[in-house]
């Protein structure tokens, strides 16, 4: 959301969102996921929130919110926010007045021990427990020490957040992103996890209660009627544990966030192996899985692998094919890679600036930034990659990106379509879908050499990673690094 300007002074802001709908909705998305834009000290990106039913002053008011939210409305997409729910910022009132004493109203909102256990917080944070020499105990914070974790097995803070959640869905928000929904509830014995090594607890961290917990925020969205969403984000490793939080019998999150294509290196097994087991997991069991290549938390894809373009708009084949909800983080369309950003630049203690680099809007420096001062620098190419520049260009990775999105809103089977024969062979990656006796075939080479593929006869090129051929019968043969989605004939 910071990455969108609109008042000239270096930071995104919700005009600065609104300005580039039109953009959004040609490149064919239906929902626009906004990070938090809450006040905020910022020691987290704005996942430190001190305030959850304002606009932060820097990103606008609640007119420029309610205008946001009536123009995505008015293009036909979605608007979903980021709902902080584990942790608020140390400076929010309600930890400013539970730290105030042990005997503080609000102490139970928060979680408050003598001694401290075994957990480490994630973010290369240290030790879990804070110690508040004041009150004269120490605090627990999953996240940074400046992100004590809320109580959520206090009614009164499951009543304050639920009035946050009521708050927004009353102005006509789609639904919530819960960040780190899995972390909600600890464990009520606090016992020390000596076999995870220095493991974050919040990568373990699974408790019955959480699912109590997410039950009554779906039954909140839900009091808004069938088409209000709730993701969550669960960045466990294992398909089963992530689809354990869709509930029982889907009572829980509607969808939740899927890493294994974002964790897995560049290799058809990896591909292959993440593939197969969130299939199993998840249409076993009638679930919808989901489908992340690069987020604000880790290296962009394309830096991910070796900055090579090739390799990223293979990926993006891939995931845009699958069965499942894509999420396209931005710039993602563009084949941008992290900016490389000089320590003095940097504001997240866990390096992560150079993933949340701007979006280069327009060909020349700076880009469309009508600021004075850019916090991080634009990435490498900016030029190149810019939105004026791949907007003029239809072999471009932002053409790419347009057509497969263009293409699933026109074929049923990309959207809808069973996934099937999922294998790797000599280095390329193999899948179909099937619907109504429409079939597609998905075929992406991990080798830089060509190489031949079981498909041939009866199949027409309908997308190609590197544009080439869309149309055309398919050869048999892919090129080094490219992938490709075949349609059958028949
Ligand atoms: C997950 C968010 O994606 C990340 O950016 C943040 O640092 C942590 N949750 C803590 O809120």
């Amino acid at each position: 959301m910071r990455q969108y300007d609109s008042d000239g002074n270096g930071i995104g802001d919700l005009n600065g969102v609104g300005r580039q709908l039109d953009y959004l909705a040609e490149l064919g998305i239906d929902a626009i996921l906004l990070s938090p834009f809450y006040p905020s000290p910022l020691a987290d990106e704005g996942y430190d929130v001190s305030d959850y039913k304002a606009v932060a002053p820097e990103l606008g008011d609640i007119i420029s919110f309610d205008r946001l939210l009536s123009e995505v409305h008015h293009r036909g997409m979605r608007l979903i926010l980021d709902f902080v729910a584990n942790h608020t910022s140390d400076q929010h009132p309600w930890f400013e007045e539970s730290r105030q004493s042990r005997s503080s109203p609000k102490r139970d909102w928060y979680i408050w021990r003598d001694e401290p256990n075994d957990w480490q917080a994630a973010l290369s944070a240290g030790s879990a427990w804070q110690w508040d020499a004041a009150s004269g105990q120490y605090y627990l914070h999953f996240f940074f020490p400046s992100q004590p974790d809320l109580n959520w097995r206090n009614s009164d803070v499951v009543a304050a957040m639920h009035d946050v959640m009521r708050f927004w869905l009353d102005r006509g928000i789609d639904g919530f992103r819960v960040d780190a929904a899995h972390c909600l509830a600890k464990d009520v014995e606090f016992r020390d996890r000596p076999e995870l090594q220095g493991v974050p607890i919040a990568a373990v961290n699974d408790q019955e209660y959480t699912h109590y917990v997410l039950r009554g925020m779906r039954d909140v969205v839900s009091g808004y009627g069938s088409d209000r969403l709730l993701l969550g984000e669960v960045f466990f490793n294992r398909a089963e544990d992530v689809a354990s939080y869709y509930g029982q019998q889907g009572e829980e999150l509607h969808l939740a966030f899927n890493f294994s294509l974002l964790r897995a290196e560049w290799a058809p097994t990896r591909f292959a192996s993440a593939i197969t087991e969130i299939d199993l997991a998840f249409s076993a069991r009638g679930l919808w899985p989901t489908w992340v290549l690069s987020n604000h938390d880790r290296p962009r894809t394309r830096s991910r692998y070796d900055g090579s373009l090739q390799r990223a708009r293979s990926a993006a084949v891939v995931m845009l094919a699958l069965r499942g909800t894509p999420f396209i983080y931005q710039g993602e369309e563009l084949g941008l890679e992290d900016a490389v950003v000089p320590q003095a630049l940097r504001v997240d203690p866990h390096g992560r600036d150079g993933q949340r680099s701007p979006v280069p809007w327009t060909r020349e420096y700076p880009h469309g930034w009508r600021g004075k001062r850019h916090c991080i620098p634009f990435p490498p190419d900016s030029e190149l990659l810019s939105v004026e520049k791949e907007s003029m260009s239809p072999g471009s990775t932002l053409g790419l990106y347009r057509r497969i999105l263009a293409l699933r809103r026109s074929l049923d089977v990309l959207r809808q379509g069973h996934l099937q024969a999922v294998r790797s062979m000599q280095g390329v990656l193999l899948f179909e879908r099937l619907l109504e006796g429409k079939l597609l075939a998905v075929v992406a080479n991990f080798n830089n050499l060509e190489c031949h593929t079981p498909y041939s006869e009866g199949w027409r090129v309908v997308i190609a990673s590197d544009g080439v051929g869309e149309g055309a019968p398919f050869p048999g043969r892919i090129r080094g690094e490219a992938a490709v989605i075949l349609e059958h004939e028949s």
